[in-house]
């Protein structure tokens, strides 16, 4: 009789196991066969919003197209040479292949970043010394003649006539120069990356291993703590450990906490921009995700990352995710510039 009794506690509890079990096979089925491993509000939180446009400098297709003429016209700069295209490239996701060639008030080179997204930061340039694009550009024009003797030339008779028609003000004032060039590049946006369509719903659009470096992205790797949505930076500061002197954003806070901090990048089209970081020291991708996996060049107090060390396949992975970041290259017509006065 005792041994009946015994006999169907432990059937029950065996019933019992099994049956907890049950949940918990399922969801381990669905974590690796469901395209979408997160909740879908966490999934719509990458989803990039509409263009932002300040109310001083709301979208204007005349404004944007004088913007799109400034920023290629080489008569902008003072010796003529070249444009802004030059450093932004359209061709290499509006970035500069060639490492360095603008110096910080130290004269310490610093890579020219990609302007793809910009719009949609909060802080311009890797130190965020200007909180508009406006007035990034303002500064721009100013420091390319300070620190590299260029001079911002007169432009031609026939801008004048387009400031005159758009302004109100005949003036090429750099201020309606940087509001033009602010709204031609706010037009410079990626979205159609195969993460995009994937996070649109085409469950198709991203490989397995590119599904699941985004969850190393977002989980041990933590790289969505700074590169955040959903254009995939805080637009804050942050040491990472590279080995730089410069010092980044403590030449505009003053704070000493600030030594080494840099502007987090924002990564849509990221595998069409190296030379990587504001030094330009890393070629590739693979030696970025290096650099993470070690917790960064150096290891001092200041430095905010960990030592992650991922796998080979782990840092392929994250490779496929960053890689699926990269949208098609909107094909770019350089515009015709007004003509040169006559000598
Ligand atoms: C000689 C190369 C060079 C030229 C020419 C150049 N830039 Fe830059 N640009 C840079 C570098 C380098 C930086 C980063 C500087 C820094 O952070 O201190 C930068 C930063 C920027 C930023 C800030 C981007 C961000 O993500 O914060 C904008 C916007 C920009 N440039 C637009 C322009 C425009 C518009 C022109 C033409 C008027 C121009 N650039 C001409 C090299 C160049
Ligand atoms: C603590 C904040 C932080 C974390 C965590 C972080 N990043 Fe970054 N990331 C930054 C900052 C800041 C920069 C710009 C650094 C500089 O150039 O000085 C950057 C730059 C980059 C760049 C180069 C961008 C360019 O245009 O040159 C890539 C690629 C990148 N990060 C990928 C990753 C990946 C992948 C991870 C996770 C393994 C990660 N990041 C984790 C803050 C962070």
């Amino acid at each position: 009789m005792e041994n009946d009794v015994n006999l169907i506690i432990k059937r029950v509890t065996l019933l019992f196991a099994a049956l907890c079990f049950v949940p918990f096979f399922t969801t381990l089925l669905f974590a690796t066969e469901t395209p979408y491993p997160i909740s879908e509000q966490e999934i719509n939180a990458w989803r990039l919003t509409e263009v932002p446009y300040p109310e001083s400098n709301p979208n204007q297709k005349a404004v944007e197209e004088l913007g799109k003429q400034l920023f290629f016209d080489p008569r902008l700069i003072g010796d003529r040479t070249f444009s802004c295209a030059a450093c932004h490239f359209p061709g290499t996701g509006w970035s500069d292949p060639h490492p360095n060639k603008i110096k910080n008030t130290q004269g310490m080179d610093r890579q020219a970043p990609s302007l793809i997204n910009v719009a949609f930061q909060k802080a311009f340039f890797w130190d965020g010394r200007s909180k508009t694009l406006e007035d990034a550009i303002e500064v721009h024009l100013k420091e390319l003649s300070l620190t590299s003797g260029y001079k911002t030339s007169a432009l031609p008779q026939a801008y004048q006539q387009k400031f005159l028609h758009i302004f109100g003000t005949s003036s090429t004032s750099s201020t309606n120069i940087a509001k033009a060039i602010a709204n031609f590049l706010r037009t410079i946006v990626v979205q159609d990356s195969p993460f995009d369509r994937w996070i649109a719903g085409d469950t198709s659009a991203l490989s397995q291993s590119a599904r699941r470096g985004f969850l190393l992205f977002i989980g041990k790797a933590e790289c969505s703590k700074c590169h955040s949505a959903p254009n995939f930076s805080d637009s804050k500061f942050h040491n990472i450990g590279l080995n730089t002197l410069d010092p980044g954003r403590l030449d505009v806070s003053q704070k000493k906490v600030d030594k080494g901090r840099f502007r987090t990048s924002s990564l849509r089209q990221i595998s069409r921009t190296p030379p990587y970081m504001h030094t330009g020291t890393k070629n590739t991708l693979m030696a970025v995700i290096e650099f993470y996996s070690h917790g960064g060049d150096r290891h001092e107090p200041s430095n905010e990352l960990k030592v992650l060390n991922l796998t080979e396949q782990e840092e392929r992975e994250i490779l496929d995710f960053l890689t699926s970041l990269t949208g098609s290259n909107s094909s770019i017509v350089i515009p015709q510039m007004p003509i040169s006065n006559a000598p």
